[in-house]
């Protein structure tokens, strides 16, 4: 396969007086890091961790000039493993890329071998990236919560951030598993975009979020999925039928988790923690395959929006500023 000269890449770059800039630059494949494998990015998708990476988050990335970017999809077209070779398709989220390993916001990437998965059947690269680390996590989050026992006929299953990626993949994954699902929806009312993504109900964040500082609630919720943190995340903790599994999986609203332990010793809750970023790579390989295929959301399109690599910057904006419903996919292809 032909590999360019030159390449273009969005780069962040730190200035004198710590303001971050980003734009759009012309790159070499040798100005890439160390790896096994080089990947054509077809389309990249937005995350709140790219935009945090994208503004001089320290946390996130340590080290500027930078090309954030935590997602990509495309074809492997130089490769020093047998494990893939030339015209692959292929998917690499999670571990460092992105964060200190310059990321899908470049039409070009090289990340060692260990991070790549091969593309499943019946998932095109655009589709990939609709789920991205977004859905992935969704969907690891919905897979630990079947495997530590909620199935549909328990009742309903609470999902916040639910205008959000992550939270947005999970009700409809949920939904097209046959739970009920109620949403909690963001600061503006998307309640007809959350029905029509598989919510049953739709609720508050002021009516997710218990005040009365009361150490169990009535109980309500079947099973949970939280992607904020914070007060909703214990409220709902707080909320659920007795054995419910609530996952964790952001910190949005906050990373505090304002709780005392009768909900687990009362009502033998259960909490899990979900990681994307190191999750193993055989648990990794089942989930996008439960993706591809019997969890395929039928209706991808309504969460997508799609933009060319040139609207990247204006999108990175509006994620910032609050204006962001759903998944935004980037075509990185000239
Ligand atoms: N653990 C992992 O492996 C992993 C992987 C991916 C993501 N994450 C984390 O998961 C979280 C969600 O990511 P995302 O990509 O879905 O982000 P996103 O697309 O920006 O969605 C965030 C959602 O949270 C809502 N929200 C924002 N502030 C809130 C608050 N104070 N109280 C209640 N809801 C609030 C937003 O509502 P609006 O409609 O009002 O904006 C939106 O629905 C982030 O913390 C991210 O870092 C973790």
């Amino acid at each position: 396969m032909t590999i360019p000269n030159e390449f273009r890449a969005l780069v962040v770059r730190e200035t004198r007086d710590n303001q971050f800039v980003r734009s759009i630059e012309q790159k070499k494949i040798a100005d890439l890091p160390d790896g096994d494998v080089v990947v054509q990015v077809l389309y990249t998708s937005l995350n709140y961790k790219d935009v945090l990476s994208a503004t001089g988050n320290r946390g996130v990335t340590r080290n500027y000039p930078h090309t954030p970017g935590i997602d990509a999809a495309g074809i492997v077209v130089d490769s020093a493993t047998e494990a893939f070779k030339p015209g692959d398709e292929v998917i690499v989220t999670s571990y460092d890329l992105g964060m200190n390993t310059a990321g899908g916001f470049g039409q070009y990437i090289r990340v060692p071998a260990g991070w790549v998965v091969a593309k499943p059947k019946g998932l095109a690269a655009f589709e990939a990236m609709i789920y991205g680390t977004a859905g992935f996590t969704a969907a690891l989050s919905v897979w630990n919560m079947i495997e530590n026992g909620v199935a549909p006929e328990d009742g309903a299953v609470l999902v916040s951030g639910a205008t959000g990626g992550v939270g947005g993949i999970a009700v409809s994954i949920l939904a097209k598993l046959g739970y009920s699902v109620t949403a909690v929806n963001g600061v503006v009312d998307e309640t007809d975009y959350l029905k029509r993504i598989g919510a049953q109900n739709v609720i508050s964040i002021q009516d997710a979020n218990d005040t009365s500082g009361r150490p169990l609630l009535k109980s309500l919720w079947a099973g949970g999925i939280d992607t904020v943190g914070g007060d909703i995340l214990a409220t709902t903790i707080k909320s659920t039928h007795y054995g419910a599994t609530v996952t964790c999986c952001g910190n949005v609203a906050s990373a505090d988790l304002p709780l005392n332990v009768y909900p687990f010793i009362l009502r033998g809750v259960r909490l899990i923690g979900i990681d994307s970023q190191n999750c193993p790579m055989p648990i990794r390989q089942k989930i996008w395959q439960k993706i591809a295929s019997e969890w395929k959301i039928d209706w991808l399109q309504t969460i997508t929006t799609e933009a060319s690599f040139d609207q990247l910057n204006d999108k990175i904006d509006r994620m910032l500023q609050g204006k962001h419903v759903g998944r935004t996919i980037i075509k990185m292809a000239d």
